[in-house]
């Protein structure tokens, strides 16, 4: 059985514009200490679904219309927030890309790194600040006894998104949910927080949900990727397929507009044209078909569906394109 079954969620919000279908019948599941990316464009989706999967979901203006999300034997849709609440951070922990608005600018580190295990654990503060070291020194930061009582302010970018790696790692969660967990920072520390990420996971035997719009490097360090589009899964995969065999244009798209480290040539980088739709008045047929080169009379009237190409390769489209020759 795997470790977290999201099965047709759909979230929508009730906006002065309209509803505003944000994530819609998006199913994907994920195994024991897995890694699967979720990667699109800015506005397609891929936070509401994590914040759909925690429970955080602000309601009003949010619904969650249908679906289920299935973790450990449980629909995490049907519990309670108290429930949640013990889930979250414990059996579940999240990474957000900004850590100064996820730190508590007001608490030291030792605190808040120290928190989940005082609460979660029911360790006395003492051993917590005593655990808060042991994770501090796992995400290599240096002399982690002495920073126990900075303030989040006294830390760079880097550091303080390690921090946030080390909070989400206190409880040994099987399942870690890093939204844009790089995105602010330089190209440097991005490398060095994802391999960071990638070998602490795998040491803790965590599985992440890693959301990025960056297929080019973030997307590397995933076992399985899912591509999203306008609230919509179109194409997913083994890394391997996604970036040997990609089959929806606008993955093909992104590859396209994405700089290549193995090329020496200077390949001229392709953006996709036009703008992703407005989640508020989606087209009847193929919510990319106003972007796409392939686009026939079909695709502006029918949806495709989600369906597999071959093993668990799948993609929503109904042209026949590919990279290949
Ligand atoms: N609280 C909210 N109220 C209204 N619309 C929202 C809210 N949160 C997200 N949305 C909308 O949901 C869509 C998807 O957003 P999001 O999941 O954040 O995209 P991204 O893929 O960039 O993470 C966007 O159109 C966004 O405006
Ligand atoms: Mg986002």
């Amino acid at each position: 059985m795997p470790l977290l079954e999201v099965d047709g969620l759909t979230t929508r919000f009730r906006t002065e514009r309209g509803v505003v279908q944000a994530v819609d019948n998006v199913s994907f599941d994920l195994e024991e200490g897995e890694t699967l990316a979720i990667v699109g464009e800015s506005g397609s989706g891929k936070s509401v679904t994590a914040m759909s999967v925690l429970g955080l979901i602000p309601r009003p203006p949010g619904e969650i219309t249908a679906g289920r999300v299935m973790f450990e034997g449980r629909d995490l849709l049907e519990l309670s927030d108290e429930e949640m609440q013990e889930v979250r951070g414990d059996r579940i922990a999240m990474i957000f890309q900004e850590p100064m608005s996820s730190l508590n600018p007001a608490l030291t580190i030792g605190l808040q790194v120290g928190e989940p295990l005082n609460r979660h654990r029911k360790m006395s503060w003492t051993e917590s600040l005593k655990g808060a070291v042991g994770l501090l020194r796992k995400v290599q930061i240096p002399d982690p006894a002495s920073r126990l009582q900075a303030y989040p302010h006294q830390f760079s970018g880097g550091m303080r998104q390690r921090v946030m790696i080390a909070m989400a790692l206190a409880c040994q969660p099987k399942l870690i949910i890093a939204d844009e967990p790089t995105t602010a920072l330089d190209v440097t520390v991005q490398a060095q927080i994802l391999e960071l990420l990638k070998n602490l996971t795998r040491e803790f035997g965590s599985a992440m949900i890693l959301i990025t719009h960056d297929l080019g490097v973030v997307a590397r360090y995933a076992d399985r990727v899912c591509v999203m589009y306008a609230g919509r899964i179109v194409e997913s995969g083994t890394a391997a397929d996604i970036y040997g065999d990609p089959r929806h244009p606008y993955t093909l798209g992104l590859m396209a507009s994405i700089p290549r480290l193995d090329e020496d040539t200077q390949r001229r980088l392709v953006p996709i044209e036009g703008q992703p739709p407005n989640l508020a008045a989606l087209p009847p047929g193929c919510s990319f078909a106003p972007r796409c080169r392939y686009v026939t009379d079909r695709c502006r009237s029918e949806r495709p569906a989600l369906e597999a190409i071959a093993g668990r390769h799948m993609k929503a489209c109904f042209a026949n394109v590919s990279n290949r020759v």
